[in-house]
C-alpha cells in the first residue's frame, strides 16, 4: 500500500493542525523525491522520533543552477509513494510548483558565511533556492522536527543557521550517509551514471577515506590534497571541483584537522556531479 499524498498547503495545514491540536508532535523529511535508502533511512529515525511523520517531494526549480540538471533529475513519484507506504508516513506532501511559488512570489532567503565555498562557489543561487524552499517547508508543516542526510553538509550548515536566525522552532536532525557496499554514497543522481562511470565512482569515497586517514595521522592539506586531487583524475574522474578540509562545526577552512573536521569534495563524470564528505578526527 502506498502513502496518501496531500499537494495542497490547506490540506496539509488542516491536517497538521489536527494533529497538533491532539497533542502530538509532528517530524518533517523534505526530499526531491527518487528516494533511495539514504531517504529511508531518515523517514525511519523520523518514525521514531515522533507521533507523525510527514515526507515532504518537491524538486526545487529554484536550487537548480543548470537547467539540464533541472530537466534529467529523476522523478518518481509512484515508486517514492510506494516505498514510503510501509514506513508508516502519515502523509507525503507533494506540491507544485505554482502552490510553492505562486504568481507574483518575490521571496528569498539567502544565508550569507556557511553558503560561500564549496558547492556556494559553483553552484551560483543554489543555496539561496534550498534556504528558501526549506523555510518554507518547515513553515508549512509546522514540524517540530526536520531530518536531513549528512551527504549535503555544506546545505546542512546553512539550514541550520536559517533556522536560527529566523527563529523558526523546528529541532534539526542528522543521519550519517549511507553508502553502497564499495563506498559509494548514495544519491538520486547516481541513477544517471553508466556502468562504466559507476565502476569509476567508487573511487571517490576511497580516496577521501584514505586522504581523512592521513590527515588524522597529523598530515598537512598541502601534503595530502594535490596527491588526492591528481588521484581521482587518474581514476576517470573529468574534473575535481573542490577537494578541501574544513572545520565540522562551522567550515572554517583548515590545512591540518587539529579539531574535529570534514573532507569535502565535489566531482564531475561526464556531465554527472557527485558530491560526497568524510569526518576527519582531528590529529593528536
Ligand atoms: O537535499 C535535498 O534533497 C534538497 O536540497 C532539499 C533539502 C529537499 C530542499 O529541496
Amino acid at each position: 500500500m502506498s502513502v496518501a499524498i496531500v499537494r495542497s498547503l490547506s490540506t496539509l495545514r488542516s491536517v497538521v493542525t489536527r494533529w497538533k491540536r491532539a497533542g502530538e508532535t509532528v517530524a518533517v523529511v523534505p526530499t526531491m523525491g527518487a528516494l533511495h535508502a539514504g531517504h529511508l533511512s531518515l523517514v525511519r529515525t523520523g518514525r521514531k522520533l515522533a507521533d507523525r511523520l510527514v515526507v515532504t517531494l518537491f524538486v526545487n526549480p529554484k536550487q537548480f543552477n543548470n537547467p539540464d540538471d533541472l530537466a534529467n533529475y529523476p522523478r518518481t513519484e509512484n515508486d517514492d509513494a510506494v516505498k514510503l507506504g510501509p514506513l508508516g508516513v502519515d502523509v507525503l506532501y507533494a506540491p507544485d510548483a505554482t502552490t510553492m511559488y505562486p504568481e507574483g512570489f518575490a521571496t528569498t532567503v539567502s544565508v550569507t558565511g556557511v553558503s560561500e565555498g564549496l558547492c556556494g562557489a559553483h553552484r551560483p543561487g543554489h543555496f539561496d533556492g534550498v534556504a528558501t524552499v526549506v523555510t518554507k517547508l518547515l513553515m508549512q508543516t509546522g514540524a517540530d522536527i526536520a531530518l536531513f542526510g549528512e551527504k549535503d553538509f555544506q546545505q546542512l550548515h546553512v539550514i541550520r543557521r536559517l533556522v536560527r536566525d529566523l527563529d523558526i522552532p523546528v529541532e534539526i536532525r542528522t543521519c550519517p550517509t549511507v553508502r553502497e557496499p564499495d563506498g559509494l554514497a548514495l544519491s538520486s543522481r547516481n541513477a544517471r551514471l553508466t556502468d562504466e562511470q559507476r565502476k569509476t565512482a567508487n573511487a571517490l569515497a576511497q580516496i577521501l577515506y584514505a586522504s581523512a586517514n592521513r590527515l588524522t595521522a597529523g598530515e598537512e592539506t598541502s601534503a595530502v590534497l594535490p596527491g588526492a586531487r591528481a588521484a581521482l583524475l587518474k581514476a576517470g574522474f573529468a574534473s575535481v571541483e573542490y577537494l578541501e578540509l574544513r572545520a565540522e562545526n562551522d567550515l572554517r577552512p583548515l590545512e591540518r584537522a587539529d579539531v574535529l573536521s570534514r573532507l569535502l569534495a565535489a566531482v564531475w563524470l561526464n556531465d554527472v556531479r557527485l558530491i560526497d564528505n568524510m569526518p576527519v578526527q582531528p590529529s593528536t
